[in-house]
């Protein structure tokens, strides 16, 4: 048996998606930006995508604008905000993926902001009154604060932050790469002035993502070039990366009740088996907590121990694809800033399990039965 529970960092992609975008590949070639019947039929196809993701997070068409994914929109969202309104202060998390992270270290080292973080518990929830204060007594601000972590999964109030921004009159983008195609975004109800997706989070495509801007929010591409995107951003079109997240997301959206309780249950099943063969295991971060974290994603606290520095060798060994903190880091155990900045033992391991709709049960059990073996041994 091989295992893949590596879904925080890639998903495999749709059988049906795959589909939707072979003749995109193969036969409906044209640039779209070309005048001939070969480019209009392939600007029809990007037009209706465009409609779809937005009929599905409830905006217009006009708001939405396809990018090569979740780390260019975060970063043309914090970039362009600061630089096309002359916004100098920023608001973010230490929880941040490094999408955003980097991104807001660049402007501050630049001096094109100064930059506040947010204080947040052991846990990663966020002190929601220490935003206010620092929104009062700032110039206009950009606020970037995620939907959910993709390391531990905390899940952040969007709304509630939504609300505190519009009451002090700030910019709020959240990095919603985690969550999209995960749980409903109606973009009415979140008030956000951008949001993000990244198509290959949620079985679509890799290299395609997307960027919700509010229609208000008037910001000048991060990408200069041609005209694409209503002049948003230069680049020939990914047309089948487009035509895949579309299809992805309707997907997501189809059949989500039924994916929610599915791998809800195999996470459930996940902390019950290893709290019954482990005995000093935990969760970092609220990823034992269903209505507190994502769903996808689980983040075991394991017991000091040498077999610690190649858990995750270990694992893979063993056919167990899993990840020791982001997406970025997987592979090697690089070190989390996230677990870093909650505080956590350095001493105990930890290694991040992230579902999908393609996992079983017995996956989950073998998975279980495998690391509480790695540790009986161990400390035997
Ligand atoms: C929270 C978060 N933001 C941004 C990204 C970057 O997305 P992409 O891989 O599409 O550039 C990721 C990917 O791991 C993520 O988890």
């Amino acid at each position: 048996m091989r295992v893949y529970l590596d879904n925080a960092a890639t998903t495999p992609l749709d059988k049906e998606v795959f589909d939707a975008m072979a003749p995109f590949m193969l036969e409906h070639f044209g640039n779209p930006s070309s005048i001939h019947s070969h480019g209009r039929e392939v600007r029809s196809a990007i037009e209706k995508a465009r409609r779809t993701v937005a009929t599905l997070l409830n905006t217009s068409p006009a708001e939405v604008f396809f990018t090569s994914g979740g780390t260019e929109a975060d970063n043309a969202a914090i970039v362009c905000t600061c630089r096309s309104l002359g916004i100098k202060h920023a608001i973010t998390t230490k929880l941040e993926h490094h999408a955003v992270l980097h991104t807001m270290e660049m402007l501050e080292k630049q001096g094109d902001v100064q930059l506040s973080y947010l204080r947040h518990d052991e846990r990663g929830n966020l002190d929601l009154e220490h935003l206010e204060e620092l929104l009062a007594n700032q110039p206009r601000t950009i606020v970037s604060i995620m939907h959910a972590n993709n390391e531990i999964g905390t899940l952040n109030d969007i709304e509630k932050i939504g609300e505190i921004c519009r009451k002090y009159d700030a910019i709020f983008h959240s990095d919603t790469v985690q969550t999209m195609g995960h749980y409903k975004h109606d973009v009415q109800q979140i008030g956000a002035n951008f949001l993000v997706g990244s198509a290959h989070k949620f079985h679509g495509p890799k290299g395609v993502g997307f960027l919700y801007c509010d229609a208000a929010t008037k910001i000048q591409p991060l990408i200069q070039g041609g005209a694409q995107e209503r002049n948003m951003r230069g680049g020939t079109e990914n047309v089948y990366g487009i035509i895949g997240l579309a299809k992805a997301l309707e997907i997501a959206y189809r059949d989500m009740a039924e994916h929610q309780k599915h791998m809800q249950g195999l996470k459930d099943r996940m902390i019950y088996k290893l709290r019954e063969q482990m005995e000093d295991v935990s969760f970092n971060g609220m990823s034992e907590f269903a209505d507190k974290s994502l769903y996808t994603v689980l983040n075991v606290s394991l017991p000091a121990s040498d077999i610690n520095e190649m858990l995750l060798f270990s694992l893979d060994i063993a056919k167990i694809s899993a990840s020791g903190g982001s997406a970025c880091s997987s592979g090697a155990n690089a070190g989390s800033h996230v677990l870093r900045a909650l505080g956590v033992d350095p001493s105990r391991g930890s290694v991040r399990f992230s579902f999908s709709k393609y996992n079983t049960e017995a996956e989950i059990d073998y998975v279980a039965e495998t690391l509480a073996k790695m540790y009986k041994k161990e400390l035997a």
